[in-house]
């Protein structure tokens, strides 16, 4: 007879209590940023076709959902604006605009809710005519770098003083960081937070965000800002110029086809790494589960599991509200 097996790594999954003790991630609240949708108007709440649960909000009913998410325990949110067309130009004014939709309603919730987190968010696209992050040049067609610096850091400044607690430059123009790290402490804002988004791919899943906030590009792609998603180690050339530009925490996003990044980032960095769950990543699992072919509160917990164990220590994720109700239930 052959030898039976000394080793026999089932008995510490014999009985649930036993697997809770030798569990090594879990979950909770205090992991979540929720990034939300801001529209016009009053007494609206227009859900996103393709992310069910999910709807763009005006500000008052935003405010409601906000509060409804504090009592489940999530008070991080990533608050993203649906512009009118007839306010977005080239150069992206009206985001500098302290009576504009975006830093008006950031202004409310900080005074409504001060102890909520508002990470808000840095690119031109909500704003800008041409659906890009950066500014076009008109003839060439060009993203131009050092062009949008000035209107990022424009951006955040106003940001700062509507009250933002930590700006989200997610435009990967070169040098932004130090450059709205500067802007911000030269105006007295030191003390305002950047989290930037340090390894963001030009990938396929930012699909339904783009919907829900029409912004997708009028013109061409974004492959010649953001990155290619079959490059792992340019994401830590990222990552040292983030560190020496001064961000205080970093990101990889989309996060699910990115576990490899994450921990690479993690593995080379003492700053708190976050993760964004993407839009196309929520959306998969919302489709599969409505058509009954997976079950989606599971597989929602696994996803947001997984980010974690990877080495996120923080998730942004359109799941944040549902897994907050699933960890309060137990
Ligand atoms: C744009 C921006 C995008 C997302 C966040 N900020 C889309 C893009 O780069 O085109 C995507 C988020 C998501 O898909 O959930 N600055």
């Amino acid at each position: 007879m052959p030898n039976l097996p000394t080793h026999r790594p089932r008995r510490n999954r014999k009985s649930e209590v036993i697997r809770d003790m030798v569990q090594e991630t879990r979950l909770t609240t205090h992991d979540f940023i929720y990034p939300v949708f801001l529209i016009e108007g009053q007494n609206q709440n227009v859900p996103v076709a393709s992310m069910p649960g999910i709807s763009r909000f005006s500000a008052d009913l935003l405010i409601d959902e906000i509060g409804r998410c504090v009592e489940l325990g999530v008070k991080a949110f990533a608050p993203f604006p649906s512009i009118n067309d007839a306010l977005k130009d080239r150069l992206a004014r009206e985001s500098a605009n302290p009576e504009g939709l975006y830093l008006k309603t950031v202004a409310h919730i900080k005074r409504q809710f001060p102890d909520v987190v508002l990470m808000t968010d840095v690119a031109m696209d909500p704003y800008s005519s041409d659906g890009h992050d950066g500014v076009v040049d008109a003839e060439s067609g060009e993203i131009l770098n050092d062009a949008t610096l000035e209107v990022l850091g424009q951006m955040a400044l106003a940001q700062a003083r509507a009250g933002a607690d930590i700006i989200g430059p997610s435009d990967m123009m070169d040098g932004r960081v130090a450059w709205i790290r500067e802007v911000l402490d030269q105006n007295a804002f030191s003390h305002v937070s950047i989290m930037s988004y340090t390894a963001k791919y030009a990938s396929a899943f930012y699909g339904p965000f783009r919907d829900a906030l029409d912004s997708a590009p009028k013109k061409g792609d974004k492959k010649s800002y953001q990155m290619n998603p079959a490059n792992r180690r340019e994401a830590l050339r990222e990552l040292a110029l983030d560190e020496a530009e001064g961000a205080d925490m970093v990101m990889v996003k989309p996060a699910l086809s990115y576990l490899d990044v994450i921990l690479d980032v993690k593995t080379h960095t003492n700053l708190p790494v976050t993760a964004y769950n993407v839009s196309g990543e929520y959306a998969m699992v919302k489709a599969a589960a409505q058509n009954g072919w997976l079950d989606g509160e599971r597989t929602m917990m696994e996803v947001l599991t997984s980010i974690k164990r990877a080495g996120a220590d923080a998730i942004l994720t359109y799941f944040a509200k549902e897994a907050a109700a699933v960890l309060r239930r137990g």
